[in-house]
């Protein structure tokens, strides 16, 4: 082998060396994943809320990251990232440092969005490490005050006499308000202008300002403004009555017992966060869903914590697993096609 061969040999054989070395490094730190779980957490806490701020999932999150930093001895940072439908937002978590440190709260829209887009960037169970589940909370069609139908039953004739011409808003494709639009038009038969938005919060101050008819939207967003009469109320989407809206039917009551949705909401991080880091958050979770504060807050809008045995990685994991089926399957069946 000639000089100039030899060195060309000696530099690869201490490329790959160095190579080795650093690959051996960066495994050190956490053994599957990025995070230091002996130390964690040593820095603030991101929750990254894939809709607007001032909406209900983001209510919902803020209600939560209090308790959860008092126990865990972190500073939680609520952050919006908005667009298409939750989808940016998650998208954004998939891709996250797993280290514990980038959480993402969602909602059913984790479940639907692999049925409604055909290019999404994530994949719900293999791309997150799921922390536990939070809530449930029933979902409420409402409209601009001065909306002319009185009751549900007028509301339905009314959209199917004026279809093209009604507007209804939602929170983007996948969204929980896009999902129940979609239930309720299929139930009705009609097809109504959707006017997306980032999220319920804005849109329920247009709708509150007249700027769009109609909405499907979570009590935690639209309590307060059914009972300052703000917005006109037609009915609750769950089997039961709310207990803070008692004069509001079921959608049962009303005429259309098809129309049965509320909207779950858990917590995740991505995928490879270490494990001892999942049972922290989701310890730190529990703690704040028996929290006095948030189950008074919860039960003014609405909603209450999950059992504490829902709280849990595996139960929310496989709850997100038959959501999918679920969601799949409606959607599908509703004659949606991804887009
Ligand atoms: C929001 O927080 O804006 C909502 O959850 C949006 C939705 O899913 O309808």
């Amino acid at each position: 082998m000639s000089t100039t061969s030899r060195h060309r040999a000696a530099r690869t054989i201490a490329a790959i060396a160095v190579a080795a070395l650093v690959a051996a490094c960066s495994d050190e730190g956490g053994g599957g994943g990025g995070g230091d779980a002996a130390n964690y957490p040593d820095q603030n806490i991101t929750i990254i809320v894939p809709f607007s701020a001032g909406g209900p999932t983001d209510t919902v999150t803020r209600m939560i990251s209090e308790p959860m930093a008092k126990d865990l001895g972190a500073k939680i940072v609520v952050q919006n990232v908005e667009g298409a439908g939750g989808t940016v937002g998650a998208g954004r978590v998939a891709r996250a440092e797993p280290d514990g440190y980038t959480v993402l709260m969602h909602h059913i829209g984790m479940s639907t969005a692999p049925a409604l887009y055909k290019d999404l960037d994530y994949k719900p169970l293999e791309d997150f490490e799921t922390i536990g589940l939070v809530t449930e909370v029933p979902m409420t069609l409402v409209a601009r005050k001065d909306f002319a139908p009185a009751t549900f039953q007028d509301l339905v004739t009314y959209v199917k006499a004026n279809a093209g011409k009604v507007t209804l808003a939602n929170a983007g494709i996948g969204a929980a308000s896009h999902l129940c639009g979609l239930l309720f038009q299929s139930a009705a038969g009609v097809k109504l202008q959707e006017v997306p938005y980032e999220g319920t919060g804005p849109a329920l101050t247009d709708l509150v300002g007249g700027q769009v008819d109609f909405m499907c939207d979570q009590t935690t967003n639209t309590s307060g403004q059914i009972s300052a009469g703000k917005v006109k109320a037609y009915a609750v989407t769950t089997p039961e009555r709310v207990k803070s809206l008692p004069d509001l039917p079921t959608t049962t009551e009303a005429g259309m017992p098809e129309l049965q949705v509320s909207v779950w909401h858990g917590l995740y991080v991505p995928a490879g966060t270490p494990q001892e880091i999942v049972e922290r958050l989701s310890e730190a979770l529990k703690k704040a869903l028996a929290d006095q504060g948030v189950i008074d807050q919860m039960a003014k809008l609405g909603t209450a914590p999950v059992p504490a045995t829902d709280a849990t990685p595996d139960a929310h994991r496989a709850h997100l697993d038959e959501q999918l089926d679920t969601w799949a399957k409606v959607i599908a069946d509703a004659g949606v096609e991804a887009r």
